[in-house]
């Protein structure tokens, strides 16, 4: 609890985030992060698909304060899909609504994602709006309404550990959903805090989507429950066309291979660019053990 903590704090800093985009990719990063470039994320995505691995990507951007800058942050994602669409590789758009400008006005984050959904709609692309802290649910939800009203080629993420979780996934019925634990340290007004209780929901909200018919993206590296997702699925005679299983890129890489030997869709969230930090910090922070990343990295 105590490395959680120190990770999230660590992750939070703006010094050590600007410093960061100039030093390139280090303390092992790179072996959780594969590039700073959409070349190099289409250079990956080619060698998972290769390896049978479906893949979403991820350019990393944090503390989005101006105009400019989201409006930037959307056409990095535009020219992300059309990379995508030009290189044909098997990849989905993951990206966060407060790089779009959800802080500074919510008409511009809209007015962006517009013309991200557009382009991506047009290269029959999925986008995934991932889901930030507890304070940007409610704008988060909203905005998704709004958007499925033009577009179905978008869908969000509910995390487990909040209380309304079951609730959300009932008014999501039919919306393609990304089901996670949740990975921001919440109040315990808002969120489970015992990891047996968060497990127990998180399985719980999986069953309720899948039995709901809906598309549902198990992404998690807890071996539990995806074998419990595998049994129930069986049981419940839920098509493999309609779950995937998801990881991280760089985590239990040899599992995900498995996954997709096994006939399931596993896609790989790949993160790049040069706002790489706070990403990386949080996956410490999840993880102490993936400490030994960055101590290898540090002793290249
Ligand atoms: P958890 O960390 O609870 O681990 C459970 C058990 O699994 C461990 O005790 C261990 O036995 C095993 N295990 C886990 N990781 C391992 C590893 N690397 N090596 C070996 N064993 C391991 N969160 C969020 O709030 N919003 C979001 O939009 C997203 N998006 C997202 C996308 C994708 C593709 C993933 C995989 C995750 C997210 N998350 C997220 C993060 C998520 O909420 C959660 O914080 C992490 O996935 C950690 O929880 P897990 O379910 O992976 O297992």
């Amino acid at each position: 609890m105590v490395l959680r903590n120190f990770f999230l704090f660590l992750s939070k800093n703006k010094t050590l985030n600007k410093g960061a985009k100039k030093w390139g990719l280090k303390l092992g990063a790179k072996q959780v992060i594969p590039g700073v470039t959409i070349e190099s994320a289409m250079d990956a995505v080619k060698q998972l698909n290769s390896q049978g691995l479906a893949c979403t990507v991820d350019h990393l951007g944090e503390f989005v304060f101006n105009r400019e800058e989201a409006i930037e942050a959307a056409d990095y994602c535009v020219r992300t899909l059309e990379a995508i669409a030009e290189t044909g590789v098997n990849c989905n758009l993951s990206l966060k609504l407060t790089q779009l400008g959800l802080d500074i006005d919510r008409n511009l984050c809209r007015d962006n994602m517009r013309s991200i959904l557009a382009t991506a709609q047009k290269h029959n692309i999925f986008v995934r709006i991932d889901m930030e802290d507890y304070s940007h649910l409610d704008a988060t939800l909203d905005l998704l309404a709004e958007l499925r009203r033009e577009y179905s080629n978008v869908g969000t993420v509910i995390q487990a550990y909040l209380y309304r979780a079951a609730r959300d996934i009932e008014d999501l019925k039919g919306v393609s959903l990304r089901l996670v634990k949740g990975a921001y340290k919440e109040s315990p007004e808002v969120a489970l805090q015992d990891k047996a209780e968060i497990d127990e929901n998180y399985l719980k909200i999986i069953k309720q989507h899948l039995l709901n018919g809906s598309y549902t993206a198990i992404a998690s590296h807890d071996h539990n429950i995806i074998a419990k997702v595998k049994q129930f699925a069986k049981e419940n005679d839920i098509p493999k066309t309609q779950f995937e299983f998801q990881m991280l890129y760089g985590f239990r890489t040899d599992m995900q291979q498995d996954i997709a030997n096994e006939g399931y869709t596993m896609r790989i969230y790949v993160p790049f660019g040069n706002d790489w930090y706070g990403y990386f910090m949080r996956r410490l922070a999840e993880r102490p053990q993936n400490v030994a990343f960055a101590l290898r990295g540090l002793l290249k």
